[in-house]
This record gives structure tokens, sequence and C-alpha cells, in this order.
């Protein structure tokens, strides 16, 4: 257990955040991150979403692991991590004092990335791996930034916490992935920004699932947020890879963005 002295901003903000569930208490741990999982595994069965408990691919995974992944999401000539940071954050618009939640946020790639961009605003990154975010945490060097060990289909916030969410190469590995865009569109304000960074089927190819990897279907996921009321919705398609953005409505035009 920690006190949240200097250095731990980002924590004593997320802790206002968390709702109360049933007798589950949010635990500090030494390695700096937040734990509401305790003994609960959220990560699906397969040796292909296993592995992201293992230390050692928390240790190779931004230099080594994720350069050979995108290869094969994006192809050989595809977006290197800078330019598909670029891409993707840029869709996703944050501004300084913005509250954003990075969900399934590994090492904290995009959590670094996002905390630079909101200044003084917070981003709390979110992943079911303890060995995710406990070198998230230790790679972390700004008190804008909280690092949560939670279930990306049971996030443990208010509705509405959030200015913009983001989630990259997470929605696919997760073996119940429409729950997971119910609770990031549940924790998002009203006027608030999506992006997404997931799989995609081949022009004209049905959607399908693998050893718990799901392959969405082109129009799978802007037809889902379409149908969840999300607009100014945008879709770039990087051979197996989709970029998505939108906007979740106002609850009546002209509302100002409320938390
Ligand atoms: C491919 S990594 C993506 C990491 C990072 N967002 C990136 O862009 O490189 C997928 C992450 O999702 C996490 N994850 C898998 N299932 C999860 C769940 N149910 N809830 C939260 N995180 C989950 C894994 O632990 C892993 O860190």
């Amino acid at each position: 257990m920690n006190h949240l002295g200097e250095g731990f901003g980002g924590v004593k903000e997320m802790m206002t955040l968390l709702k109360p569930a049933g007798d589950s208490v949010p635990l500090v741990t030494s390695a700096g991150y937040v734990d509401v999982l305790a003994g609960h595994d959220a990560i699906g069965p397969h040796r292909g979403q296993q592995v992201f408990h293992k230390k050692f691919l928390a240790l190779v995974y931004e230099r080594l692991w994720r350069p050979l992944v995108s290869r094969a999401f994006f192809g050989l000539f595809g977006p290197r991590a800078a330019t598909e940071r670029r891409l993707a954050l840029g869709m996703l618009a944050v501004s300084s004092g913005d509250r954003v939640i990075d969900v399934g946020c590994g090492p904290g790639n995009y959590t670094r990335e996002l905390a630079a961009a909101t200044i003084d605003g917070l981003v709390v990154g979110v992943d079911a791996s303890a060995a995710m975010v406990a070198a998230a945490a230790k790679r972390s060097s700004r008190t804008n930034v909280a690092y949560l060990r939670a279930d990306a289909c049971a996030l443990p916030f208010a509705d509405g916490s959030f200015d913009a969410a983001c989630s990259v190469g997470v929605i696919h590995m997760i073996e119940r992935p429409m729950l997971a865009l119910d609770e990031i569109a549940r924790v998002l304000a009203p006027g608030g920004r999506i992006t997404l960074v997931v799989s995609c089927a081949a022009e004209g190819r049905p959607g399908s699932v693998r050893n718990g990897v799901t392959v969405f279907g082109r129009d799978e996921l802007t037809d889902w947020l379409r149908e969840h009321g999300f607009v100014a919705i945008d879709q770039r398609v990087v051979r197996r890879g989709q970029f998505v953005s939108a906007r979740k409505p106002a609850v009546h035009a002209g509302d100002p963005i409320g938390r």
C-alpha cells in the first residue's frame, strides 16, 4: 500500500471518479497503479490473450512485439508507431484539461502521449494485466496520469466520467468485444469523443472470431456506433486494421459538454 504523496496527483483524482462496486476495495499497489480486480482474471483464456500477463512481454512490448503486430495489421509499408499515434490521436483531438480514458493501455504507449496533450487534464490508462499496468506506471513521469487494473467490460466509473476515450489494439482481443464497447460508450460524457483502432476484415468478407480474436467486418463497428447514436463517424481502413472515431451527441442539441 502506498501513501499518495507528491507525484500521485493523477491517482488521487482518478480515485474520486471510481464508483463503489460491492465489496471490492481499490488497492493502491506499491508498483504505482490502482487495482480493482484483485484475484480476478479479466483477460480471455486463449494463449494469445493470456500472454499479456507475462512480465517479459511488458518489457519488450513497445520495442519488439508491437512493431511486429502492427506490420501484421497494417502491412509491411503501413504506418510506423509515431505515424499511427499521430493518426489515431489526431482523430481523437483531445484538448488541454480533458479527462481521457485509454482502455487496454498496455505499457502506456498511447497513455503517455495523451497525458502530454491534455496538460492539466487527467488520463487514466486501464488494463487487465498487472504486468502491463506496472510497466506503464514505471515509465510514467507526469502527474496527470493514473493507471488502473480493471476489466474493459466492467469499467469502475460512473456514466459520463470522461471527455474522450481511446482504445488501440484491444477490442478485438476481448472475449466479449461489444460489452467493452458498451462500457466505453457509457463512461463517455455527452459530446465526448472516441477513437478505436481494431481489426478489419478484407473488403466483402464477413467478420469472424478465432481463438478469442475478433476480425470485425468492414461496417460492423461504424454500424454499431451509428446505432448507438454516435455522430461524426470517421473510418480509415489500413489493410487489416481500421481507425474509427466518432462523437457521442450532447443530450440536447446545443447543450454544453457535461461531466
Ligand atoms: C495489443 S495490447 C494493446 C496495448 C496498447 N493499447 C497499444 O496500442 O499497444 C492489448 C491490451 O489489452 C489488454 N486487455 C485484454 N483484455 C482486457 C480486458 N478485458 N480489460 C482490459 N484490458 C484488457 C491486454 O492486457 C493488453 O495490454
